[in-house]
C-alpha cells in the first residue's frame, strides 16, 4: 500500500485512504509508478473527454504559456476572448456574455450570486440527488450525502423530490407517469410564496449520483413553472456538458432553454483548471448598470482559457461528441446483459450518450468488493453506495472494441462479486 501522503485527499477519512500514484497515460489507459496500466472507465473524475496524453492541448497549454502565462481578471487577450465566443457558438440561441470561474463549484457559487443580484430573491431550488459542488453554496444545494456533515447550509437552499423514473417517488410506472415530479417543483415555487425562489438549479442528466436521465417535457414543465414565478432556471452541465449525453449540451435533449449554464471539467478535459457560467442576454442585460458583484483573482486564467479552445478543437476534429452519440446503444446493450445476468442483485440500467450506470440492490460490503474486484483488474470506474450504482463515464475517445474489453472487465468483476443467475449451486 501506498505511504500516506503529506497532503489531505478528499472526501475521505484520511487513516485508512490512499493515492493512485497516476505518472501518465495515453487515450483510455493512465499509467502508475509501478508501471501499471489502467483502463479509465470514468474519465478520471468524469471530466477527461478527450482522453490523456492528448498532444493537441499539451501544446496548445505549451504554445500559451509562451505567450502569456499570467494575467489578471480584466485583461483582455486572445485565447479568453475567442473561448467566450465559441462557448457562445456551443450555447442555444440568446446566450450573450460568459463568466470564468476556477471550477464547476465556483460556477454553481457564482450563477447562485447572480440568480440572487438579478431578482432580489434569496431562496433555491435543487434536487436531493443532485452533486452541484463542494463550496458552501454548491454545497448547500447539493442534496446527497456530501451536505449534512457541513450544515446549516445557505439559507434557503430548498430540495425537491428528484426524476427518478426507476424508483419514482410519486409511485408511478413510465405508463401512468404524469411528470408528478415536475410537478412537484412547480407547487414548491407555488407554496414557497409568490415570487420569493431566485433560482432553480438541476443538472439535465444527474450524474454522480446515479445518471437519473429525465422523461421528455420534465424540463419544459419547470421551464413554465419558473417563468411563471421569474424564478431563473439554471441548467448545471458541469458533468454532461462537452459531448458525455452524446450532444454538445445535455438540455439539448430536451431542448429547453435556461437563463444560465454551468460549465466545467470537459471544458477543458481536464487539461487546465476551469469553469464558466454561460448568461442569456436578457439576464446578462440587467449588469449593464448594475454592478457585477463577482471576480476571482484567477479568472479566466491564460493556460486554461488555451486549453478549453484547444480541447474543444479537438471534440470538433476527432467527432468525439457524435462518438459519444454512437456507441450510447453498445453501452446500453452490454450493461443491460449485465443487468440480466447478474440479477436480482443487479436491478436497473440507464444510460446516455457515454455515462451509463448498473444500479444494485445489494448489500453494503458488496459494493467495496465490487471497488476492490475492479481495483484488481486496474479498471477505474466509479462504485458508489449511496446511489447503489456502478457508473461508467470513460473517454469519449473511446472504440468500441475498447469498451467492450471494459465490460468483459466489469463482467468478470461481478462475477467474482454476485452470484450469477444460474449459477447459485455449490
Ligand atoms: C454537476 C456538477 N456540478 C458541479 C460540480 C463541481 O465541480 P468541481 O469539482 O470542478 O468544483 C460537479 C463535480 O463533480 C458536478 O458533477
Amino acid at each position: 500500500m501506498q505511504e500516506r501522503p503529506p497532503y489531505f485527499l478528499t472526501w475521505s477519512a484520511q487513516h485508512n485512504a490512499r493515492p493512485l500514484p497516476v505518472t501518465g497515460g495515453e487515450g483510455c489507459y493512465f499509467t502508475t509508478d509501478s508501471g501499471e496500466r489502467w483502463l479509465d472507465l470514468g474519465s478520471m473524475t468524469y471530466h477527461v473527454n478527450a482522453g490523456h496524453g492528448e498532444r493537441r492541448i499539451i501544446d496548445a497549454v505549451k504554445a500559451q504559456a509562451d505567450q502569456l502565462c499570467v494575467s489578471m481578471p480584466n485583461a483582455d487577450f486572445p485565447a479568453k476572448r475567442l473561448l467566450a465566443e465559441k462557448l457562445l457558438q456551443i450555447a442555444p440561441p440568446g446566450f450573450s456574455r460568459v463568466f470564468f470561474t476556477l471550477g464547476g463549484s465556483e460556477a454553481v457559487e457564482n450563477a447562485i450570486k447572480i440568480a440572487r443580484m438579478v431578482t432580489g430573491r434569496y431562496k433555491l431550488i435543487s434536487r436531493y440527488r443532485a452533486y452541484h459542488g463542494a463550496t458552501l453554496g454548491a454545497v448547500s444545494l447539493s442534496g446527497d450525502y456530501r451536505r449534512p456533515p457541513v450544515e446549516p447550509a445557505l439559507v434557503g437552499a430548498l430540495h425537491a423530490m428528484d426524476c427518478y423514473c426507476d424508483r419514482c417517488p410519486f409511485g408511478q410506472q413510465p405508463g401512468s407517469c404524469r411528470l408528478e415530479c415536475a410537478t412537484h417543483i412547480a407547487d414548491m415555487l407555488d407554496l414557497e410564496g409568490p415570487r420569493t425562489v431566485a433560482a432553480v438549479f438541476m443538472e439535465p442528466v444527474v450524474g454522480a449520483n446515479g445518471v437519473l436521465i429525465p422523461a421528455p417535457g420534465y424540463w419544459q414543465r419547470v421551464r413554465d413553472a419558473c417563468d411563471q414565478h421569474g424564478t431563473l432556471l439554471v441548467a448545471d452541465e458541469v458533468l454532461t456538458g462537452f459531448g458525455r449525453t452524446g450532444r454538445w449540451l445535455g438540455l439539448e435533449h430536451q431542448g429547453v432553454t435556461p437563463d444560465l449554464i454551468t460549465l466545467s471539467k470537459g471544458l477543458t478535459s481536464g487539461y487546465g483548471t476551469l469553469g464558466a457560467i454561460l448568461v442569456h442576454d436578457r439576464i446578462a442585460q440587467h449588469f449593464d448598470h448594475n454592478v457585477l458583484y463577482a471576480g476571482l483573482t484567477g479568472y479566466a486564467h491564460p493556460l486554461a482559457c488555451a486549453a478549453a479552445l484547444a480541447a474543444i478543437q479537438v471534440y470538433e476534429d476527432d467527432g468525439l461528441v457524435q462518438n459519444a452519440a454512437a456507441l450510447e446503444p453498445l453501452l446500453r446493450d452490454e450493461l443491460t446483459r449485465l443487468r440480466d445476468r447478474f440479477a436480482p442483485h443487479a436491478r436497473f440500467v440507464r444510460a446516455i450518450g457515454l455515462l451509463g450506470a448498473i444500479e444494485f440492490d445489494a448489500p453494503e460490503d458488496r459494493y467495496l468488493a465490487l471497488k476492490a474486484a475492479l481495483t484488481r483488474r486496474r479498471v477505474h470506474a466509479f462504485v458508489q453506495k449511496a446511489s447503489r450504482c456502478l457508473i461508467l463515464a470513460p473517454p469519449l475517445c473511446i472504440d468500441e472494441d475498447t469498451l467492450k474489453l471494459g465490460i468483459q472487465e466489469i463482467e468478470s468483476a461481478l462475477a467474482e462479486v454476485f452470484t450469477p443467475q444460474g449459477d447459485d449451486t455449490p
